[in-house]
């Protein structure tokens, strides 16, 4: 077989097989998915912000946000497989940067793990001062992702 009938063979088969509808259904479904997940960790986010803010925070209020914080951060690396970048024709603040520099990512995503882990374990310690400390660590890992690897007027 040559190479250009071997390639026509294979996608043939593949229009046939169901993967190809799968396949170009997926990465819309992922972007959705990513940025509702994202949109709860923000949520996680101003949850705990307006408790330290608060003459009075609420502990529990805290517990909870960073409790969605950290079950939200481990789901992130998921959500980027090739083929959910601009390319993908839905609007994403992914920016191709994400897949030319995959080790880069890597470390800003577990920077941000590990920070999401650490806010969640001074929450349940329930010491306000390292909350606060812990919270600020964690703002500085989202800032560092957004300014490397999603678009600014996303
Ligand atoms: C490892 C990289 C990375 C980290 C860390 C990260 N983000 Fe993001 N964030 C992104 C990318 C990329 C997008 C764009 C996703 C898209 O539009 O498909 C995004 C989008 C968002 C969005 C918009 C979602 C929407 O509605 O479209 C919010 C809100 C957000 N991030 C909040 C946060 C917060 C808060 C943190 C830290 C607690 C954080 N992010 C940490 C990469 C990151």
């Amino acid at each position: 077989m040559t190479t250009k009938s071997a390639k026509t063979a294979l996608v043939a088969a593949a229009l046939l097989c169901c993967g190809v509808a799968a396949y170009a259904a997926a990465p819309t479904e992922t972007i959705a998915a990513r940025q509702a997940n994202f949109k709860e960790i923000g949520k996680g986010m101003k949850a705990v912000i307006d408790q330290i803010k608060s003459p009075t925070p609420s502990l529990d209020a805290i517990k909870a946000g960073a409790a969605a914080i950290d079950q939200g951060a481990p789901k992130v690396a998921g959500y980027f497989p090739k083929g959910t970048g601009p390319e993908a024709g839905v609007k994403t603040g992914a920016l191709p940067a994400i897949w030319q520099k995959p080790a880069e990512f890597k470390t800003d995503t577990a920077k941000f793990v590990q920070a999401a882990a650490a806010l969640r374990a001074a929450a349940n310690s329930g010491n306000i001062d390292a909350v606060k400390a812990k919270f600020m660590e964690l703002g500085g890992t989202c800032k560092e992702c957004h300014q490397n690897f999603r678009a600014r007027e996303n």
